[in-house]
C-alpha cells in the first residue's frame, strides 16, 4: 500500500475540516458560504485521497456518511435510559392543571421555568456518542429497545459524526436525543419522484422521514433530504448540565440542529403567548409539526417530579386544534369490528387533512348517520384530531346536489348476514355471531398485533386466508396450526409458511400484559392490560377474579370490569384459553417491581461497561423487587458499575451512595 507523506496528511485534515465547516453552514444553518461546486470539488478530491489511501478512512470522516454496507434487518438495541412518551393536553385550561400538578409536585407556589419546543411529526431516534464519536444510533421502538440504524443515522448531514474535544472529554458518554424528519417540498418532490419510477408514493411526511430511515440499504437513506433535530439528552446528572436549556446549548455548540422556535418561558401564561405564537407559525413552516411540547426546564425538578408509567410528570404535549377540510361523500360502507361492533365509514374523494390524504372516515353509528344526514354525493366536512381515526363532523347543506341519495343502515351483517341487533341503551348495532368471518379477522389481527402476542406476518390478508380455508376458527388455532396446512394456500411460499409458524412457536414465550391485551376484551388496551397483570401477577388470578375486586382496581372502570368479568365467565373464551394453554402458550407470572424479592424496595442505577448488556442486570434487579433509575440521586441505594464508569460514579461517591461490582452484586442475589 502506498505511503502518504505528511503534506498529504495535512491536506486531508483541511479537507476534512473544511468539508464539516461548510455542510455544518448548509445543512444545520441554512447559510452557506460557498457554490454547490465548490463543495463538491472539495469532497471530490476527500474521496479521491481516501480512494488511494484506503487506511486513511475514519470513521468520522464526512465520506462515511455517503452509506456502508446493507444489512438483512435492524438488530435491536435497548436504550439505556428508556425514551418516554409524552402526556397531552389539548387546551390552556388542561395545561393549567398540568402546571398546577407541577407546582404541587415541587411543592412550590412560585411559576415553574419551561422549556417549550415544537413537537415534530417524524421519527424519534436516539444517538449515542462515545468518546467524540457517533458509535450507535436507533430509534426509540417500544421505548425500551429500538432498532439499530447506524449506518442510516450516519448519512444525515445534520448529525455530527463527532463532537468537539472538549466536548468528548468531559462527557465521555453523550446520548443525544430528536426528530428525524422530512420537509414537505423535498416530500413532494420525493413522491413526484417515486411516482415517475413507478413506485408507490409516500402518505405524509412523517412516514417519509420514517420510511426513508428505515430502509435496509443505506445509500437509499443517502438519497433522501432527512433532517435531524435535537431536543436533549437522556441523562439529567451530567456534570454543569443542570437545566434543559443547557443541554440544548450545549447540543447546539456541538453543531447539531436546534429548532428555532425553542424557547424558555416562565409560568403558563408564557407558555400559552408562545402555544398562540406556534400555532400562528404552524402554516408558514415547510415542515409539519402537531403541537408543542412543554418541559420543565430543571433537571433536578425533572427528577422530583419522575414518571408514571410511560410518561414524564416533568413533560407535555400540548396538542394543536384538530384540522378540518371539505369533500364530498362518494360511498358509505358498512364495517365490522372485531368486537362485532358495525361502523358506518365514509368513503371520500381523497383529500388532505394535516399532512395525510384521507379517503375513509367514520361515521361513528346510526345516530350520528341520522343527525348528519350524509348523502351520497353530499359535500362534508372531515377532521383528524392527531393520530385518532379521521371523522365526518358535518356536511354542508348549501353543496347538496339534486340526485343526493339516503344511506340505508344494513339490518343484516355485511359479513355473516346474521340479523343485527342494536342492545338496549347502545349507540351501536352489534353483530352477535361469535362465528362471524369479519369479527374472526379482526380478532385475529387484534391477537397477533405488536401490544399482543406479536406474531410477524400475520396482518389481514393472511387472517382473512386462514378464516377462508377453514384453518382457523379461534386464535387457539394458531397454535395447532402445521406447515403443510398452510402451503395450499395462495402465494404462501414455502419461506413464508416456515416463519409464520415460526413466528408463532416465538409468541408462545411472551409477557402477561400481552396476553392479556391480546385477548381483546372490550375497552382493555395496553395500558389496562399492563394495569391488570400488576395487580393479579398471575393468568389464574385474573381469570377466578370477582366483579368486586375487578371494579377496585385503580384506573379500571366498571364497564370495563364488567367486560373482563364476563369474557372469563363465558363458556366458548374459556375452551379457547384452555386450548391455548395445550397448544403451548404460556402464561408467565408478572415481573413486578417494587415486591418483596431480595432486593425489594431498593432502587439501582447501573453505569459502567458490564460482562453482559445492561438489561440482564435490569431483570434480575426487578425479579427480585428492585428498581432500576436512570440517574443517580439521593434516593439511589447501589449504583452498579462496570468499567469506564463516567459522572455517575463521580456523583455517587459525592451523595455516599455504596458502589458495587459485578461480584458484589452477586453476593447481593445470593
Ligand atoms: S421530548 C420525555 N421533544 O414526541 C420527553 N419529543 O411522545 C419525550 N417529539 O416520540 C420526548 N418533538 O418523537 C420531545 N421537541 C420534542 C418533540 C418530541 C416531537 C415526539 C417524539 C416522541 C414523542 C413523545
Amino acid at each position: 500500500m502506498a505511503r502518504p507523506d505528511q503534506k498529504l496528511l495535512d491536506e486531508l485534515r483541511q479537507l476534512r475540516d473544511q468539508i464539516n465547516h461548510h455542510s455544518r453552514l448548509y445543512y444545520v444553518e441554512d447559510n452557506p458560504s460557498i457554490s454547490d461546486a465548490e463543495y463538491d470539488r472539495l469532497f471530490d478530491r476527500l474521496l479521491q485521497i481516501e480512494k488511494q489511501y484506503p487506511q486513511l478512512v475514519t470513521p468520522d470522516s464526512p465520506s462515511q456518511r455517503v452509506g456502508a454496507t446493507p444489512s438483512k434487518k435492524f438488530e435491536p438495541l435497548p436504550h439505556r435510559i428508556p425514551m418516554l412518551s409524552l402526556q397531552k393536553v389539548t387546551s390552556f385550561e388542561e395545561f393549567i392543571e398540568f402546571d398546577r400538578r407541577v407546582k404541587e409536585g415541587l411543592e412550590t407556589t412560585e411559576e415553574v421555568e419551561y422549556i417549550t419546543e415544537p413537537k415534530l411529526d417524524g421519527l424519534a431516534v436516539e444517538l449515542v456518542y462515545e468518546n467524540g464519536m457517533l458509535v450507535r444510533g436507533s430509534t426509540r421502538g417500544d421505548g425500551v429497545t429500538g432498532e439499530n440504524i447506524t449506518p442510516n443515522l450516519r448519512t444525515i448531514r445534520s448529525i455530527p459524526l463527532r463532537l468537539s474535544d472538549s466536548c468528548s472529554s468531559k462527557y465521555p458518554l453523550l446520548e443525544v436525543r430528536g426528530e428525524v424528519i422530512m420537509r414537505r417540498p423535498d416530500f413532494e418532490r420525493l413522491n413526484e419522484a417515486l411516482i415517475a419510477q413507478n413506485q408507490a408514493p409516500l402518505a405524509n411526511t412523517r412516514n417519509g422521514a420514517a420510511g426513508s430511515l428505515r430502509q435496509l440499504n443505506p445509500s437509499v437513506t443517502a438519497s433522501r433530504p432527512l433532517i435531524f433535530y435535537a431536543y436533549g439528552i437522556s441523562d439529567t446528572d451530567l456534570e454543569g448540565l443542570d437545566r434543559q436549556s443547557a443541554a440544548v446549548d450545549l447540543l447546539r455548540k456541538e453543531g447539531f440542529r436546534i429548532n428555532d422556535r425553542t424557547r424558555l418561558v416562565r409560568g403558563s401564561g408564557q407558555v400559552e403567548e408562545r402555544f398562540k405564537a406556534l400555532a400562528g407559525d404552524r402554516e408558514r413552516l415547510d415542515y409539519e409539526i402537531d403541537g408543542m411540547v412543554v418541559k420543565v426546564d430543571r433537571f433536578d425538578s425533572q427528577i422530583m417530579l419522575g414518571q408514571i408509567s410511560r410518561a414524564p410528570r416533568w413533560a407535555v404535549a400540548w396538542k394543536f386544534a384538530a384540522e378540518q377540510a371539505e369533500t364530498v361523500l362518494e360511498d358509505v360502507i358498512f364495517s365490522v369490528g372485531r368486537t362485532g361492533v358495525i361502523t358506518p365509514v365514509a368513503r371520500l374523494k381523497p383529500v388532505r387533512v394535516s399532512g395525510v390524504t384521507v379517503s375513509n372516515a367514520s361515521l361513528h353509528n346510526e345516530d350520528e348517520l341520522r343527525r348528519l344526514d350524509a348523502r351520497i354525493g353530499d359535500t362534508v366536512i372531515v377532521q383528524r384530531a392527531g393520530d385518532v381515526i379521521p371523522e365526518v363532523v358535518d356536511i354542508v347543506p348549501g353543496k347538496r346536489p339534486g340526485e343526493a341519495t339516503q344511506v340505508v343502515f344494513p339490518s343484516k351483517c355485511p359479513s355473516c348476514g346474521t340479523k343485527i341487533v342494536r342492545p338496549e341503551g347502545e349507540a351501536a348495532h352489534r353483530c352477535l355471531n361469535m362465528a362471524c368471518p369479519a369479527q374472526l379477522e379482526g380478532r385475529l389481527i387484534h391477537f397477533a398485533a405488536k401490544g399482543g402476542l406479536d406474531i410477524d406476518g400475520l396482518g389481514d390478508k393472511l387472517a382473512r386466508q386462514l378464516i377462508k380455508a377453514n384453518l382457523v376458527k379461534d386464535p387457539s388455532d394458531l397454535f395447532y396450526l402445521e406447515k403443510d396446512q398452510l402451503l395450499p394456500l395462495d402465494l404462501m411460499a414455502d419461506k413464508k409458511a416456515s416463519n409464520l409458524i415460526e413466528a408463532i412457536n416465538r409468541s408462545r414465550q411472551t409477557e402477561l400484559p400481552k396476553v392479556i391485551y391480546a385477548l381483546g376484551v372490550v375497552g382493555v388496551g395496553e395500558a389496562a392490560a399492563r394495569l391488570l397483570a400488576e395487580h393479579f401477577v398471575s393468568f389464574e388470578k385474573l381469570e377466578k377474579t370477582s366483579l368486586d375486586e375487578l371494579t377496585h382496581i385503580d384506573g379500571i372502570g366498571p364497564v370495563i370490569a364488567a367486560n373482563i368479568f364476563e369474557y372469563f365467565r363465558n363458556e366458548g373464551n374459556r375452551v379457547m384459553l384452555d386450548r391455548m394453554r395445550r397448544g403451548g402458550l404460556a402464561l408467565p407470572n408478572y415481573q413486578r417491581t417494587g415486591g418483596t424479592g431480595v432486593l425489594g424496595g431498593k432502587t439501582f442505577v447501573i453505569t459502567g461497561t458490564l460482562s453482559k448488556p445492561r438489561n440482564h442486570f435490569k431483570n434480575l434487579i426487578e425479579q427480585e423487587g428492585g428498581k432500576v433509575a436512570g440517574s443517580v440521586s439521593a434516593k439511589t441505594d447501589y449504583l452498579l458499575a462496570g468499567v469506564d464508569a463516567g459522572s455517575k460514579l463521580d456523583k455517587a461517591k459525592k451523595l455516599g451512595i455504596a458502589i458495587i461490582d459485578e461480584d458484589q452484586f452477586k453476593q447481593l442475589l445470593a
